[in-house]
């Protein structure tokens, strides 16, 4: 029984697994498509994305329209009992139309329109593109929406960038008339224009930001993100009318690009069924180092190896969009199989990883593994890219072999399918807030690293194997023991309300450096910093110390503190001067001007405490922290004692437990199940007591 959320679709009670697939590129060759679907079945693939850059193979011309290869494609798919995620070919468009309507082409920041050539270079306010759009989607509808094979539409292909034509440039003008209600005195004062004389006396006179006009206007740049989200979802709006209204009971989705910058996915994702993302780490990185800038590497990340940091940032992307839609079983949508062609350099997954990659994703609450793509391009910018059919033309591949061990053991994962995780600790992660804060000119020019920071905040979380939601500002609190806001720099109304409501219940918030400075127009607060958040919080900071890279202030825990903290750390980049108001004071800084000023706080508000952190500490006084607030939390992995590099996470159904145990570290690992008993789906025996990991094994467990 899966559960607690249903399947895709009922037609589909299983994990998907396969990937991208291009017949368009091979028409030419019906011996290739022949090969291509005896060989879906060796790789134990049910299921393949098709037709996302097929716009040029199914309408050669504005008149002509040609479905018959993709009509006997999807036949032959539902005959095999495979299943079909269909695209809308929007990404990328034909020649003949960008020739014909110059419109469609989009227009960059400097104000130059683009040539015909990559992908997803439209226009999304284009009325003409979105006529085109339209009457193609609508055909694929009118064909297809019934079709057996159908499973889920995949709206075109990563949504991205933006257009400054002069369509957008009126409808961003529209979208701005909304929201200060018509009034341009509103606006002008959100904007603080009266700053070198910026004042806007029209609707006309606003501009779109440009390296040849406004670039230091901030609002204009956070409400630009803002309109740009809003557009893309329009056209996505647009994009899905004709396959809604020709059969509704089928799932939409469009592929998100994980942390990409130029979309709040929060947003997005109320639009589509399920969310969907591509991801592509890059395993095997030389510098563990890197990740922890400035800080070393503490030990335990050294004995954990390089691939589970990358394992820990990865589940943190995969656990941001499990929250997207509460909890529902999200899908990866592509991976590579081996390589990318874009990383600096394509190095091959060692050999167990892909499994260990793949089952991470469903671990986090993905229901399918698909890959970017099924058959290697012989020509192309992606001609070098990994595949699942390589350009040998046969499965007799180590990459194929690879995939089909992923295959095999999703097959034996059908019960998983609906489950999920419910954790007590969530972080938030804020798209507002990010561009926010990387637009602010000041206090420093480099790394003032909002989502490294989160990911500081993650970490101690994965390895001791406590389960994290990944939310944003507006994602809901109740559940939760424990949430934590690094940098909550930009305060939307009603936040700080919210996180105070969640402390006044009882919960218990660590928030840090740098937050509250500015509102949602990210005009600065007055009154003093962390401005609402300053009662909840009982402190005010006064003045914010940025350091050059090598600078390191002292961190003195205060002796007898409630947490149990004892010792010294270094804080880097930024350091807070704060004032505890009502605030007890748990450490102090122990160098420089502001030695024995707060460096962390702690402050009873109602039936919660709510802790802040006033300066960039070093990994290890983080991880200290989380583990002091979990221990008094009584919160605790699904595992005592995880060792280095391996990961534990459970997906429920509310009946039954299943437990992942994935092991990132290079070398051998046995993990304790700490008297846990069950079985185990992807080998078939029981299991109790030790269990012994090789390099990047990978298990499923049905606890007992
Ligand atoms: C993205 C795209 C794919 C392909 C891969 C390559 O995810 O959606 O079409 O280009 O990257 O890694
Ligand atoms: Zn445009």
């Amino acid at each position: 029984m899966p559960g607690p959320f249903p399947p895709l679709r009922p037609s589909c009670p299983q994990m998907l697994h396969g990937g991208d697939y291009n017949p368009d590129q091979w028409l030419h060759d019906p011996a290739i498509l022949a090969e291509d679907r005896r060989l879906l079945g060796e790789a134990r693939c049910n299921s393949v994305s098709v037709g996302i850059f097929a716009w040029a193979a199914l309408q050669p011309a504005e008149a002509v329209f040609c479905f018959d290869w993709l009509d006997r494609l999807l036949d032959e798919l539902a005959a095999d009992g495979r299943y079909a995620v269909l695209a809308t070919p929007s990404a990328a468009m034909p020649a003949w139309l960008a020739h014909a309507y110059p419109e469609v082409r989009r227009v960059e920041r400097d104000r130059r329109r683009r040539l015909h050539g990559a992908r997803v270079t439209f226009c999304y306010t284009s009325p003409v593109y979105r006529a085109k759009v339209t009457e193609l989607n609508s055909r694929l509808a009118e064909r297809y929406a019934t079709h057996p094979a159908l499973v889920l539409w995949h709206i075109s292909n990563e949504y991205g960038g933006e257009c400054h034509c002069e369509l957008c440039q009126h409808a961003f003008r529209q979208w701005l008339r909304q929201r200060y209600g018509d009034s341009l005195e509103a606006l002008n004062r959100a904007w603080w224009t009266a700053f070198w004389s910026h004042t806007y006396t029209a609707w006309s006179q606003i501009e779109s930001p440009s390296p040849l006009g406004e670039t230091c206007t901030h609002g204009l740049q956070l409400d630009w993100q803002r309109f740009v989200t809003a557009q893309t979802i329009d056209f996505y709006r647009a994009e899905i009318a004709p396959l809604r209204a020709a059969d509704p009971s089928v799932p939409i989705t469009t592929n998100f690009m994980g942390l990409y910058p130029g979309l709040d996915y929060g947003k997005f994702a109320a639009e589509v069924d399920v969310v969907c993302w591509d991801s592509y780490p890059q395993w095997h990185p030389h510098e563990p180092a890197a990740p922890l800038y400035p800080f070393a590497t503490p030990d335990w990340w050294q004995e954990a190896g390089p691939d589970a940091l990358v394992a820990a940032d990865t589940a943190f992307v995969h656990d941001l969009y499990r929250r997207l839609k509460g909890g529902r079983p999200w899908l990866l949508m592509e991976s590579t199989p081996s390589v990318t062609n874009w990383q600096y350099a394509a190095k091959l997954k060692r050999p167990g990883l892909h499994l260990a990659a793949s089952l991470q994703a469903v671990a986090h609450g993905a229901d399918s593994v698909q890959y970017f793509q099924w058959r290697k391009s012989r020509g192309a910018s992606e001609k070098l890219h990994g595949a699942v059919v390589d350009h040998v033309g046969h499965e007799h591949t180590r990459v194929f072999a690879e995939v089909r061990a992923v295959g095999e053991a999703l097959a034996r994962l059908d019960e998983v399918v609906g489950s999920t995780t419910r954790p007590a600790v969530a972080l938030i992660c804020d798209w507002e807030n990010r561009w926010a804060i990387d637009h602010a000119a000041g206090p420093r020019h480099t790394h003032r690293d909002y989502l490294p920071v989160c990911h500081e905040h993650y970490r101690p979380f994965w390895r001791r194997g406590v389960a994290v939601d990944v939310l944003d500002c507006d994602g809901a609190l109740d559940g939760y023991r424990l949430v934590l806001a690094p940098m909550l720099y930009l305060l939307r109304p009603g936040v700080a309300a919210r996180l105070a409501a969640f402390v006044a219940g009882g919960g218990t918030l660590v928030t840090t450096y740098w937050s509250g400075l500015v509102n949602e127009s990210d005009l600065c607060t007055l009154g003093g910093v962390p401005g609402e958040l300053r009662p909840v919080l009982g402190i005010w900071a006064e003045e914010t110390d940025s350091l050059y890279d090598a600078d390191r202030v002292l961190i003195n825990a205060v002796a007898g503190n409630p947490l149990g903290l004892q010792g010294s750390w270094q804080a880097a980049l930024l350091c807070d001067l704060v004032h505890a108001e009502t605030a007890t004071v748990l450490a102090t800084y122990g160098s420089e001007f502001y030695a024995g000023r707060p460096a962390l706080t702690a402050n009873r508000w109602g039936a919660g405490t709510a802790y802040h952190v006033a300066a960039r500490c070093e990994p290890a006084f983080t991880d200290r922290l989380c583990a002091a607030l979990l221990t008094q939390l009584g919160l605790a992995g699904v595992l005592p004692a995880l060792p280095a590099g391996v990961s534990a996470t459970v997906r429920s159904d509310g009946q039954r437990d299943y437990l992942f145990v994935l092991n990132f570290a290079g070398s051998e690992r046995r993990v304790d199940l700490a008297g846990r008993t069950g079985q185990e789906l992807t080998g078939g025996q029981a299991v109790a007591g030790e269990l012994p990991l090789q390099p990047y094994d990978a298990r499923v467990i049905r606890l007992d």
